[in-house]
C-alpha cells in the first residue's frame, strides 16, 4: 500500500490545498493530511484541533483520506508513518524555491521524496493568509474555501 503524506499548517484549509488532497487521493493508495501541529509562522488562528477537525470535515467522502495532526519533524513523521511520498502543490514559480530547499532537506534526513503537482490555475492566487485577511474585513470568501469554513472564519471574526 501506497502512503503519500500532505503536509501543511490549513489555517485554514482552502479549495486549492482540496484540489492537491483529491488528485493525490487517485494516485495513492492511501493519503494522510498532516496538520502541523505548532507553525513555524506567527499565530495560528485555527488551533491544531480546529484546523484538524475543518480538514476531516471537507475530506470525509474521499474514503482513503485520513488527517493527522504532527509535531516534530516532517521527515521523521514521514518515516513513522511509512510514507512513500510526501506531496506539495506549486502555486507559481515563486514557491520553487522554497519547495525545493525543503524538499531537498527532507530527503537528506529521511530518503522520502517529494512529488510536486501544480496546483489548479484556477486556484493559483490562493493562500490561507489573503483568505483570512479577505474575511478579517467582511470579504466573501465562499469562492475560495468550503461552506463549512466560510461558516468558521465569519463565527470567529465576529467574536
Ligand atoms: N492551494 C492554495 N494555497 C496553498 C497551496 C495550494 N495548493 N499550497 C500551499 N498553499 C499556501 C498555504 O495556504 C500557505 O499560505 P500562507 O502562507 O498564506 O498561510 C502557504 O502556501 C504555505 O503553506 P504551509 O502549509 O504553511 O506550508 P509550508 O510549505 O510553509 O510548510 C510544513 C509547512 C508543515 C510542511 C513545514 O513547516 C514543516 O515541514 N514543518 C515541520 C518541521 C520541519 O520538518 N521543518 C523542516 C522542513 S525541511
Amino acid at each position: 500500500m501506497t502512503i503519500a503524506l500532505i503536509p501543511g499548517t490549513f489555517d485554514p484549509v482552502t479549495f486549492g490545498h482540496l484540489d492537491i488532497i483529491e488528485r493525490a487521493a487517485r494516485q495513492f493508495d492511501e493519503v494522510v493530511v498532516a496538520v502541523v501541529a505548532a507553525p513555524a509562522k506567527p499565530a495560528a488562528l485555527f488551533d491544531a484541533d480546529e484546523r484538524r477537525a475543518m480538514l476531516a470535515e471537507v475530506t470525509g467522502s474521499f474514503p482513503n483520506v485520513a488527517v493527522e495532526v504532527f509535531g516534530g519533524l516532517l521527515a521523521d513523521y514521514a518515516l513513522a508513518r511509512g510514507a512513500a511520498a510526501i506531496v506539495k502543490g506549486l502555486r507559481a514559480v515563486s514557491d520553487f524555491d522554497y519547495e525545493l530547499q525543503m524538499a531537498q532537506m527532507n530527503y537528506r534526513l529521511s530518503r522520502v521524496e517529494t512529488l510536486f503537482m501544480p496546483t489548479a490555475p484556477e486556484h493559483s492566487f490562493l493562500s490561507s493568509s489573503l483568505v483570512r485577511e479577505v474575511a478579517r474585513y467582511g470579504g466573501e470568501v465562499s469562492s475560495m474555501v468550503p461552506p463549512e469554513v466560510a461558516r468558521r472564519l465569519k463565527e470567529r471574526f465576529a467574536s
